[in-house]
């Protein structure tokens, strides 16, 4: 099953007689496997038609019409593919390279993160899900003697490889985090988590990396806010509206300075992430909904909300 999302541009061109415009317009994100009826109910949704008896029909290339009760209408049936681990292509890695910290969304974590962490010069990082070296790079910014960078894709580390850091050990792992037990200072997992399945592999992680942790050193968890998802921030957007539930997968529109790429991220509450890190016998000392210093100078839902949660965690 192809794992790519379709960002699909869909405009209202005219409604009671009147041609409209500016076109009032959405973005509906669908997998490949969705059907053309769960389209044409998304894009009623979307529209705020909640009448389903009128017309519903596509026009495909080569004049193929379909529409209700065609035996085609509902080509592949049902939402199956993506509810695995997903897993980003060479030529995601590269948009995702292209993002940077300065002036992103991604900033306010970051700041986030850096006051959390306090001074931390000369000491030995873990970053879980390092990606392609942006938040390893990030850690070594601010002191750190040398960071582990760890992550499971191997377009990512490729990139991160190809950064050349000084002081950075990038590797691709599977599960088992090549440190010995209590050999860092502290660790972090920068937009790690929305990429995690289940409660069972987040608390797996949690304890893994809780391994690695020196007594007294903490773990910090950044990732997006509970209150993020249906939202849009300069650097990415939740397009899917309506109330998810935990574990639950939605498309993620990031925009990075080489174009947009979409990935699937899964939707956890506060207490999912609390419990996994209590789960692994670590304590939670802070908890932060952090906002841009200036929240006017956003014009997108930053000046409204917190795009991110930061979770301090300690081992004790
Ligand atoms: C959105 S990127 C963030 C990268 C980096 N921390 C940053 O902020 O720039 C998320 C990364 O987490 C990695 N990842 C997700 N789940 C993982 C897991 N279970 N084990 C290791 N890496 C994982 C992905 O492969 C991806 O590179």
């Amino acid at each position: 099953m192809a794992r790519t999302w379709l960002s699909i541009q869909v405009n209202l061109v005219e409604g009671h007689g009147e041609q409209y415009w500016p076109r009032p317009g959405r973005i509906i994100a669908a997998a490949r496997s969705h059907s053309f009826k769960q389209l044409a109910d998304a894009i009623d949704d979307a529209f705020a038609r909640g009448d389903r008896s009128r017309l519903q029909e596509f026009t495909l290339t080569g004049q193929t019409r379909l529409r209700r009760p065609d035996p085609d209408w509902e080509i592949e049936g049902e939402i199956t593919g993506d509810c695995g681990r997903y897993s980003y292509t060479s030529g995601g890695a590269e948009l995702y390279d292209a993002l940077g910290i300065e002036g992103t969304t991604y900033e306010i974590g970051f700041e986030a993160v850096r006051l959390a962490l306090g001074d931390i010069q000369g000491q030995v990082f873990l970053d879980f899900g390092c990606g392609t070296g942006r938040s390893a790079a990030f850690l070594r910014s601010l002191g750190a003697g040398r960071v582990y960078g760890v992550d499971r894709d191997p377009d990512m580390i490729e990139k991160a490889l190809a950064r050349r850091l000084g002081g950075v050990v990038f590797t691709r792992i599977d599960e088992v985090i090549p440190l010995p037990d209590e050999s860092v200072d502290g660790a972090v997992s920068l937009n790690v988590f929305i990429e995690i399945r289940t409660p069972a592999e987040m608390s797996g992680i949690c304890r893994e990396v809780a391994r690695t942790l020196r007594p007294g050193s903490r773990f910090i968890v950044e990732s997006t806010s509970p209150l993020a998802f249906g939202r849009t921030f300069r650097s990415y957007s939740y397009p899917a509206s309506g109330e998810l539930r935990s574990g639950e997968i939605t498309p993620c529109i990031v925009t990075t300075p080489a174009g947009e790429l979409v990935i699937d991220d899964t939707y956890w509450t506060e207490a999912d992430y609390a419990s996994a890190l209590r789960e692994a016998g670590l304590t939670i000392t802070a908890i932060d909904y952090p906002m841009p210093r200036d929240p006017s100078a956003w014009s997108t839902n930053e000046a409204l909300l917190s795009p991110c949660i930061v979770l301090t965690a300690t081992k004790s």
